[in-house]
């Protein structure tokens, strides 16, 4: 089995497989069953200062989004950081790592932007002898309303100056955990680096309203009729993380800053997903949530075969991999035409594709009368809905045109090298978007 060993910003561990700062992390008692279940790392939850007790709402705290078999796709919850005094955290991180010595373990931190407030914190936590410290501005709810978490992260100014104080009160490595809820992930990222952060992670949760009680009136979960906004996670924000774990990794600003990816991570190949987009390692939330922590081993076992098969040794060799693979829309080659085909082997008949084709495309599906369904090249501009909608796996399959063919829509002689927006003929002068 491939070596999964991962050294993320000096910190090292067995696995590239973190639990984010969330319930899974809340105490030692959760803590040593991750480890024992194999766990590469922690990042507890979020602890706060040493003060009035932080209070959550006693009804409902999650919404969730599921699919037609029931499947949780979304995650919503309205939680605060932790309600558990510090002192407390603090022994039990103390303990966890004296007997969990090759794990890493974070201590994620949210207190308000004032030095002497982070200083003091600093000093405590450095104490556990945690490896790091993640700060959390990313919560995008109940705490930035007090003015922290994605109240921070959506001012890069503040993300700079947090993290440049932390750097100055502490030798532990910074991890600046951000908000998805912002327009520009790059912007945070920058002043991260800017304020000396050793990483950043990414994305914590998406403010959201997961749905209405259509008879009390309001946002679920309904705490006494009414609802806040939450924070959204699972499956269903994995594309939206991907984005911005691409963002960052190819912007020239944070060339080679480590980013830790979060977002959706529920099987090894989401995690090496990220991490071909230029994520270190990945935490994860809700996939722990929803089945438990053994869902590490099957995480770690897929990821070994995954990286046998490739013939890699080390996870370095495929972080980053796929990051010179993004471009702008501008540098993709529009010689590259393909063909929807549907192999009538597979097909079960269901007009699936050609209601969707014939209805919001591009009519390009044919149908006989006896239901047999077959692309028209001559209409096919290759959209892959038909791929989308079709329900058999596999049954339909966009097929690459040779160079040298004539493609029968266009009557254009597809040609093989490559040519950019605004070199190619059919697209002279500038692209709109520049
Ligand atoms: C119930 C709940 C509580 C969370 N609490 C925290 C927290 O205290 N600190 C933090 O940084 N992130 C918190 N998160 C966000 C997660 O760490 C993570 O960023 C997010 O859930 C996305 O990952 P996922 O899709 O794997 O769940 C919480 C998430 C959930 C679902």
């Amino acid at each position: 089995m491939a070596d999964l060993t991962t050294n993320f910003i000096g910190i090292t561990s067995p696995n590239p497989f973190w639990l984010a700062s969330a319930p899974p992390t809340d105490k030692e008692y959760n803590v040593r069953r991750a480890f024992e279940a194999g766990w590469g790392g922690v990042v507890w939850k979020t602890l706060g200062e040493a003060g009035p007790p932080v209070v959550n709402v006693n009804g409902p705290r999650y919404g969730a989004i599921y699919g037609a078999d029931r499947r949780l796709l979304g995650l919503n919850n309205i939680e605060l950081i932790t309600d558990r005094p510090l002192e407390v955290n603090l022994k039990e991180m103390r303990r966890v790592k004296r007997d969990w010595p090759d794990r890493a373990l974070i201590a994620s931190l949210m207190v308000p932007v004032n030095e002497d407030a982070w200083r003091e914190i600093l000093q405590r936590v450095e104490d556990t002898g945690c490896d790091g410290v993640e700060l959390n501005f990313g919560c995008p709810h109940g705490m930035s309303e007090r003015g922290m978490g994605s109240a921070v992260g959506q001012v890069p100014e503040y993300v700079g100056q947090v993290a440049y104080w932390c750097k100055k009160h502490s030798n532990l490595p910074v991890i600046v955990k951000l908000t998805p809820n912002i327009t520009d992930i790059r912007k945070p990222a920058q002043a991260a680096k800017e304020g000396g952060a050793d990483a950043v992670s990414l994305i914590n949760t998406i403010n959201s309203i997961t749905s209405v009680d259509l008879d009390l009136f309001a946002p679920e979960p309904t705490i006494d009729g009414q609802g806040a906004h939450g924070g959204y996670c699972g499956p269903a924000v994995k594309p939206i993380a991907l984005n911005m774990v691409a963002e960052i990794a190819r912007d020239p600003a944070t060339a080679g800053l480590p980013i830790s990816g979060i977002g959706g991570v529920t099987t090894w190949r989401d995690a090496a997903e990220f991490m071909a987009l230029g994520a270190g390692n990945v935490q994860v939330c809700t996939a722990a949530m929803t089945y438990g922590f053994k869902i590490v081993q099957e995480m770690i076992s897929g990821l070994s075969q995954y990286m046998d098969d490739k013939g890699f040794t080390s996870v370095d060799q495929l972080v980053g991999r796929a990051v010179p693979n993004v471009v702008n829309w501008k540098d993709l080659n529009l010689n590259y035409v393909t063909k929807a085909k549907i192999n009538q082997d597979d097909c079960i008949n269901c007009g699936r594709c050609y209601a969707a084709c014939e209805d919001t495309s591009h009519q390009a599906i044919a149908m006989s009368e006896d239901r047999v369904f077959t692309v028209k090249d001559d209409e096919c501009v290759a959209c892959n809905l038909c791929v989308n909608v079709c329900p058999i796996e596999g049954c339909i399959t966009m097929e690459r045109m040779a160079a040298g063919m004539v493609d029968p829509r266009t009557g254009e002689v597809v040609r093989e090298e490559y040519a950019n927006w605004t070199t190619h003929p059919n697209n002279p002068g500038r692209c709109a978007a520049e």
